[in-house]
């Protein structure tokens, strides 16, 4: 881990006299590590003992009054490769998943432009409670690692689950983190998701069912293989936390058609994941339309097709890839579309499969290639299929 960033927050709780073993076994692994505490926490462990084992003054405070040093939040948060919360007390995940800025273990969470892991630590009651599983989720939504608790004796005496994680343990998988292989590093890829909206009167659309998620969860395979990705989205709730994911709202096919066609040229892989509405309103109403009793005519002409239009601008060495979300004659619709967009790739979901597609956490999927390969998957969570998608196509990367 030599030339690893790792910066440790301290909140309050028990668990915090295992932040000094987590600290020096880090250390050990060669990371260089620096420490912000609450001042809750400085009840818990001495700054003096963290400072010691980090080599590295430990930081509490926004202002240091001893030299009237500013600890700035931004410059922490730039520093850091990791932000790694362990304690993560209750009440910090709380403000964490509300955006609380109040001490400097918070602000740091806002700037951190790296990923952020969190190792809660509480008594099992306050750890099952409906709000503190509300705000564990709202966290792991905004892109935030969760190591989770385990079992055990707790320090009320009570046996359940909230002790945090044994700080060797979360020791390895950071070093297990950072030695991940990169294989796209220095590789540009573009990636559609979500639905697109088509307008009808300027508070009604035509969209369909598409949350976005296979397509953010490829986002976030491309960038933990160290790619550089922008990703062209449709109306979706999901945030990208990765700082190598640079995002591009769009809402229509039209917005998204010019969005993917900037961004196609830089790209050496372009996965397009999203489910662009094929049709739109040939005329957009300026004001609302109103019920009058008979029937609404509204005539819809085709959407440009966003692949098909990028193949026509495809060049050598460029991996495309494209979806087909199919009800019928699967493999020969699959196919179909692969050979007339153009695509090296194409990943078929069968509607037939329970638990897959739109909105569903988990995928069922087939892969062809355009030199006639198929590979079968078993139905995975939407992050392994989007792993399994990405390793597929690895091997044709120039
Ligand atoms: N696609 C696209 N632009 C469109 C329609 C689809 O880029 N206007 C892309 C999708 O992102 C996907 C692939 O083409 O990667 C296949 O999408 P799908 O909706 O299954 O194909 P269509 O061409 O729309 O065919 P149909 O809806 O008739 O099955």
């Amino acid at each position: 881990m030599t030339g690893k960033h790792v910066l440790i927050g301290v909140t309050g709780s028990i668990a915090a006299y295992k932040t000094a073993t987590l600290v020096r076994s880090l250390v050990k692994k060669g990371a260089e590590v620096k420490v912000v505490m609450t001042e809750k926490a400085k009840e818990f462990i001495t700054p003096l003992t963290l400072a010691t084992l980090a080599k590295n003054p430990v930081l509490v405070d926004f202002f240091d009054p001893t030299d009237g040093r500013w600890n700035s939040h931004v410059s922490l948060g730039e520093w850091s490769d990791l932000y790694l919360i362990a304690p993560a007390s209750a009440n910090t995940l709380a403000k964490m998943a509300n955006g609380v800025a109040d001490n400097l273990v918070c602000t740091t969470y806002l700037s951190a432009k790296c990923p952020v892991w969190v190792a809660p630590a509480m008594d099992l009651d306050m750890y099952r409670h409906e709000a503190t599983q509300r705000n564990l989720d709202r966290l792991r939504h905004d892109g935030v690692h969760i190591i989770e608790p385990t079992d055990g004796e707790l320090a009320s005496g009570l046996i359940g689950k909230g002790r945090m994680e044994e700080p060797e343990r979360i020791a390895d998988a950071v070093e297990a983190y950072f030695a991940q292989p990169k294989p796209l590093a220095g590789k540009n890829v573009l990636i559609t998701a979500g639905p697109t909206y088509e307008k009808i009167d300027p508070v009604r659309f035509i969209g369909n069912y598409s949350s976005g998620k296979m397509g953010f969860c490829l986002a976030e395979a491309c960038a933990n293989y160290g790619a550089n990705v922008e990703l062209v989205s449709g109306p979706t709730a999901l945030t990208a936390q990765h700082p190598n994911i640079h995002v591009t709202p769009v809402e229509s096919a039209d917005e998204m058609l010019a969005a993917a066609l900037h961004y196609f040229e830089a790209s050496d892989i372009c996965i397009m994941s999203a489910a662009v509405a094929d049709f739109k309103p040939i005329t957009v109403a300026d004001s609302k339309i109103k019920r009058t009793g008979d029937n609404l005519h509204i005539e819809l002409q085709p959407n440009p097709d966003i692949a098909a239009t990028l193949a026509t601008h495809k060049h050598k060495g460029q991996i495309t890839v494209g979806f087909a979300l199919e009800t019928d004659h699967e493999e020969n619709n699959a196919l179909d579309k692969l050979k007339r967009k153009k695509l090296d790739f194409i990943v078929l979901n069968s509607l037939k499969v329970a638990n897959t597609c739109f909105g569903y956490d988990t995928n069922q999927v087939t892969i062809y290639d355009a030199k006639g390969n198929k590979s079968d998957f078993e139905l995975k969570s939407k992050a392994e299929v989007a792993q399994d998608i990405v390793n597929t196509l690895l091997p044709c990367l120039k």
